[in-house]
């Protein structure tokens, strides 16, 4: 009760002109007027209550990993290495009250395999709205960044745009695809931000995630599947990441290649996805058809698996294209 009379009180204050003029017309206008009121600061005092339903905060709470594990177990397919990497890297991440540096994340590997996916996943679990989130900043190379002519423009806006973003979020997200269509060069200009610095002009990069996306080091990571001596659910990090940055770094066209980033270790974790087997196509059918909320039908998955393309020539073990063109050819099915 003493709570409630605060509050209006704080209102009366606040709303003192205007309740004075409404006070001079009747008592029943009054007795709504002060309703109206009361309710508004209620909503005012708890951001739980506004937050999420009228406007979109910036929260900085730790993860819900429990909820974040289901998510990866049942929407990442075939991925065994990088959800447990990227599990660790961002739980570890968000639950550091005092993180020395914000979390970079590298991920790659052929098209079709989960990469999106996955940021996807992780943008959802940071932000509840997810890639519609004000808080998540997906930049596409060949969409943002085209023009050779314009890198230095490039330059200045990205460092800008992340600056401005971090400022009105510290837990701001963002994600890099087609790095390797990137001009050589041009992620360098955002190392500042993935350095161990308490702060830049004010400001504080520690609790921002940075997610880059690639294809470059696919096809290193096809090879090690296809050449070393373990079965792919055996293969570790261990098994891929050296080999991984080493070829990033040297390769002109990786998006990284003689990239600060890797020179000074400030990317976190290169992430390898493995290529799909025939059996993960079928799982990625079935999810289709239960997010579209029909029945799992095993025959139909079977069959849109069959008609997918796999290498090598010889024994066809891996999905040329991952899930990429399952949607479409599931349509063609129903
Ligand atoms: C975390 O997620 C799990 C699984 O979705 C849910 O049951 C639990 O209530 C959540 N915990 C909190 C604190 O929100
Ligand atoms: C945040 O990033 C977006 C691009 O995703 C940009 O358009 C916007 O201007 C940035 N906001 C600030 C305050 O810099």
């Amino acid at each position: 009760m003493a709570k409630v009379r605060g509050s209006l009180l704080a209102t009366c204050l606040l709303l003192g002109p205007l309740l004075s003029a409404v006070l001079a017309l009747e008592p029943v206008t009054t007795a709504i007027a002060i309703a109206t009121a009361s309710v508004l600061t209620g909503y005012l005092s708890y951001p739980r209550f506004y937050c999420g339903r009228l406007v979109e905060c910036c929260e900085e709470n730790a993860l819900n990993s429990t909820a974040f594990q289901l998510d990866l177990q049942k929407k990442l397919f075939g991925q065994h290495v990088a959800r447990d990497v990227i599990y660790r890297a961002l739980t570890g991440f968000m639950n550091n009250e005092n993180p020395k540096k914000p979390l970079a994340l590298s991920l790659h590997g052929w098209t079709g395999i989960g990469k999106n996916h996955v940021s996807k996943i992780i943008a959802e679990n940071v932000h509840e709205k997810g890639m519609n989130s004000k808080y998540v900043h997906l930049f596409v190379s060949t969409m943002h960044f085209p023009h050779t002519n314009k890198i230095p423009q490039y330059k200045d806006q990205i460092q800008s745009w992340i600056r401005g973003n971090v400022t009105n979020c510290p837990r701001s997200v963002f994600i890099f695809d087609e790095m390797d269509k990137l001009h050589q060069g041009l992620i360098d200009t955002i190392k500042p931000f993935l350095d161990y610095y308490e702060q830049i002009d004010g400001v504080s990069y520690r609790k921002a995630i940075f997610i880059f996306l690639s294809n470059a080091g696919g096809d290193v990571i096809n090879r090690v599947v296809l050449g070393s001596g373990k079965k792919r659910e055996d293969l570790e990090l261990q098994d891929l990441e050296s080999v991984l940055s080493v070829e990033l770094f040297n390769n002109k066209d990786s998006g990284f290649w003689h990239s600060s980033l890797i020179d000074k270790n400030l990317i976190d974790f290169y992430v390898p996805f493995l290529p799909l087997e025939f059996r993960h196509v079928k799982q990625c059918v079935m999810a289709e058809l239960r997010h579209r909320g029909l029945p799992e039908d095993e025959q139909l998955a079977l069959r849109v698996a069959q008609e997918m393309t796999y290498f090598p020539k010889d024994s066809r073990i891996f999905s040329d294209k991952g899930c990429k063109t399952v949607t479409t050819k599931l349509d063609l099915h129903l």
